[in-house]
């Protein structure tokens, strides 16, 4: 189960993000990144969310605590901008609540590392959740205490926008030619083969039961939640087999490829 907690204090609109989450205070004290149901977004972003993150979490990746987060739109009146103000007053009740990092900072390719075998599993991840919100210009990635941690799932599995489609849409190919982690030499075969056995049957019954019933219920096409919640694991389970052989990378940046063979010679022939 995803723990409950409930606004306090609503301290600030985070205007960065399309959706604009807020952070929030909650009663256990903690601070949280709240998306929220009224977003244009829509209720399916936060079952992305929570399909995605817990399901990245069980693999071994660094994904920020979720919460069930039950917003009281009272707390948001002194929010000045009115479009806030509507977005609050949509979102009375459930939300979904990430940790907030303090400190943590935005990742930039170009400043920070990630080591091959992690970038390679981030990748692949990626892939497996058809997660187009990781590039290089919006990474979705925050550094925080030395490591690299995932947030903002909200924009993946995106065949659930039309179960009608669902199955050619998941079986397409996924391109990360523009990845944020593309010039970390990934190499997401590698990361198939240590990560995709994790992905069973059981795993997946165990984080799609951790979406709230109300995200679910009414979802043209289904009869029940439980209905809804199988069509999510079936899908992943057809794209963790092989996923891994449908994944476009950027081609090895010039920078990283080794010196060729005429310069070597030149500069040996230089140096001697
Ligand atoms: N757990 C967190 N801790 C600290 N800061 C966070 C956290 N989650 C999000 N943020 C900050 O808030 C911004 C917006 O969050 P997020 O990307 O999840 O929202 P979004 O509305 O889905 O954004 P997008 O425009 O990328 O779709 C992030 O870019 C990051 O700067
Ligand atoms: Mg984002």
């Amino acid at each position: 189960m995803l723990r409950d907690v409930t606004g306090i204090r609503y301290v600030t609109p985070l205007r960065e993000g399309g959706s604009v989450p807020g952070v929030v205070e909650a009663d256990d004290l903690g601070t949280y990144v709240v998306k929220f149901r009224g977003a244009a977004q829509g209720r399916k972003a936060l079952v992305a969310e929570v399909i995605a993150g817990e399901l990245g979490r069980r693999l071994g990746l660094r994904v920020p605590e979720l919460v069930r987060f039950d917003f009281d739109p009272v707390i948001g009146l002194g929010e000045p901008d009115e479009e806030i103000q509507d977005l609050l007053k949509a979102s009375g009740g459930l939300n979904l609540g990430m940790d907030f990092l303090p400190g943590s900072l935005g990742f930039d390719p170009l400043v920070f590392g990630v080591e091959p075998a992690e970038a390679s599993r981030i990748v692949w991840f990626d892939a497996l959740i058809g997660n187009v919100d990781r590039s290089w210009r919006n990474p979705n990635l925050l550094v925080w205490h030395r490591s690299t941690w995932l947030i903002d799932h909200g924009a993946s599995l995106i065949w659930h926008h039309n179960w009608k489609t669902a199955r050619t849409a998941a079986a397409k190919a996924y391109d990360a030619s523009d990845h944020a982690l593309s010039r970390f030499s990934p190499q997401p075969a590698a990361a198939a083969a240590e990560l995709a056995p994790l992905v069973t049957a059981e795993l997946l019954a165990e984080v799609t039961a951790l979406v709230p019933d109300e995200w679910l219920a009414d979802e043209p096409g289904f009869e029940a939640p439980d209905d809804v919640r199988r069509a999510y694991a079936e899908l992943l389970a057809a794209r963790a087999a092989d996923i891994h052989e449908r994944i476009t990378l950027a081609p090895v940046s010039r920078e990283r490829q080794p010196p060729p063979e005429w310069l070597r010679t030149w500069v040996e022939g230089k140096n001697a």
